[in-house]
């Protein structure tokens, strides 16, 4: 595939640093174990491809998220509308048409990463513009993440006020989305958003399996009730995709493309990094270097605390989906850093002082966005000018963000503060495949290189378990 691309660029120096960083020598005597690693990740999806029993050391294995970028587009272009990535694209469409709100439900990585995409690509007010603005596509929320009476309730108001009138512009559908098919929280929502979405199409002569799209595996609860409701599109997570890793499938790109996103970008980008990971040698290999990075600074300086720095506020839900992929993928046996997502400037008038000052104990990657979607906003002339802004007027919002990255990473190196670079060219689909694919890599590498299966999430089932316990002793709080 030649694709191209403006790619993603991961720039360390600046832990390079003496007293608490690291140097680039270091990195280079790590490189036989991140090729290591490297090659361990690339069995493992051999094992995983072969489909035959998986050792017990190495269970559970969902290596299936690699190479599924490249396997999704190369059907597409085969197979056309017939393909997956076809089956969606016309799902959406179809919803686009039919509907003017839809209700993602889903926790963890069955919703994160398309939280992430839609702020990230989507107008930052794009659910409060009228439809004609949003060019059809739906205005979306997420729900089905928690057991919040006043949030669920709050969506429900929503929903009946806009259902009271029949206009298509009013009418609303639910994609469903659980691996599993029995997250209590999901699956909770969905009885609930199923009961109030039955009374709105009866009322509209709508059917019900027109307006609900599941997206699960293939076989459970949520796969029978799919089948009960007579669904008329419904989505499989692949097998050996596990949840979090699961952006770049149906999961992450149903809700992006019913948002009308570039998902072909998306996939793209991701194809893009997977060349990259696989050729590049270290130090010119951003999944290799950013492990490199991180796991030297967390073993020789104990750093365990990873500061990821968006200097974008769109960027925060991509922040977060990361926080659950390296706590969830990386947090056993008494291991895994802690991740932490930062937005600034805001949180430098909150957590700022902290990571300049405190604690010895944290890398920070910045995330930068190169270039603005849009025209630059000047700060202009006032004839009031008491705040004296006038001197800067000509300066841009931009101007003043990068003044910001850039003062802070000064400040941040004169007290021996490491902080690396992460560049993205644009805020858009491209970036944001590949930071996908990058950071998933980068946390299944690291998981071989510190030993720990970097698939399932033991801890949380315990959970699971204990909560429905409580639930069916029928005991009240
Ligand atoms: O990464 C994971 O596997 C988890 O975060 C799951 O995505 C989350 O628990 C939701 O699971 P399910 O999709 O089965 O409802």
């Amino acid at each position: 595939m030649n694709v191209q691309l403006e790619p993603i660029r991961y720039d360390p120096r600046g832990c390079f640093i003496d007293g608490g960083g690291i140097s680039s020598s270091d990195i280079e005597s790590l490189a036989p174990q991140l090729d290591a690693a490297r090659a361990e990740v690339f069995r493992d999806l051999d094992l995983w491809r072969a489909g035959g029993p998986i050792p017990a050391d190495k269970q559970p294995l969902d290596a299936g998220f690699m190479d599924l970028p490249d396997r999704l587009l190369a059907e597409y272009r085969t197979q056309h509308e017939t393909s997956e990535l076809g089956l969606i694209l016309a799902a959406a469409e179809r919803l686009r048409e039919t509907v003017d709100r839809v209700v993602v439900l889903g926790i963890g990585g069955s919703y994160m990463g398309a939280r992430a995409m839609m702020d990230a690509c989507c107008h930052p007010y794009h659910n409060e513009l009228s439809r004609s603005e949003r060019g059809s596509r739906p205005r979306m929320y997420f729900e089905g993440n928690n057991a919040d009476n006043d949030a669920v309730q709050g969506l429900l108001d929503l929903l009946r006020k806009s259902a009271r009138s029949k206009s298509t512009a009013d009418r609303w559908a639910i994609v469903v989305i659980s691996k599993s098919g029995g997250t209590l929280e999901t699956a909770v929502s969905f009885r609930v958003f199923l009961h109030e979405l039955q009374a709105s199409a009866e009322s509209g002569g709508l059917l019900l399996g027109e307006l609900v799209v599941p997206v699960t595996g293939s076989e459970g609860k949520l796969y029978e009730m799919a089948t009960a409701l007579g669904c008329r599109d419904v989505f499989r997570v692949p097998d050996g995709v596990g949840g979090r890793f699961s952006v770049l499938s149906a999961v992450g790109l149903l809700p992006a493309a019913i948002l009308g996103l570039d998902v072909v970008r998306l996939l793209e980008g991701a194809t893009i990094m997977n060349e990259i990971f696989r050729t590049a040698p270290v130090g010119e290999n951003p999944v290799l270097d950013y492990v490199g990075v991180s796991h030297l600074m967390e073993s020789q300086r104990n750093a365990t605390i990873r500061v990821l720095s968006v200097w974008s506020k769109g960027l925060e839900a991509a922040g977060l989906w990361y926080d659950q992929l390296l706590a969830e993928s990386l947090g056993k046996n008494e291991k895994g850093a802690l991740p932490l997502t930062v937005v600034n400037t805001r949180d430098l008038h909150s957590r700022g002082q902290q990571h300049q000052q405190g604690r010895r104990d944290k890398i920070i990657t910045n995330v930068i966005v190169d270039s603005f979607r849009q025209d630059p906003l000047e700060v202009g002339q006032q004839q009031l000018n008491y705040d004296e802004l006038n001197l800067l007027s000509a300066k841009t919002l931009s101007d003043i963000m990068y003044a910001a990255l850039e003062g802070t990473n000064q400040a941040y190196l004169e007290d021996g503060r490491p902080t690396t670079n992460l560049h993205l060219p644009l805020q858009n689909e491209a970036s944001l495949g590949q930071l996908f694919q990058m950071l998933m890599l980068a946390t299944v590498v690291e998981g071989r290189l510190i030993g720990i299966n970097p698939y399932g999430q033991p801890g949380v089932e315990s959970y699971k378990r204990n909560m429905n316990a409580l639930l069916r002793e029928d005991r009240t709080i």
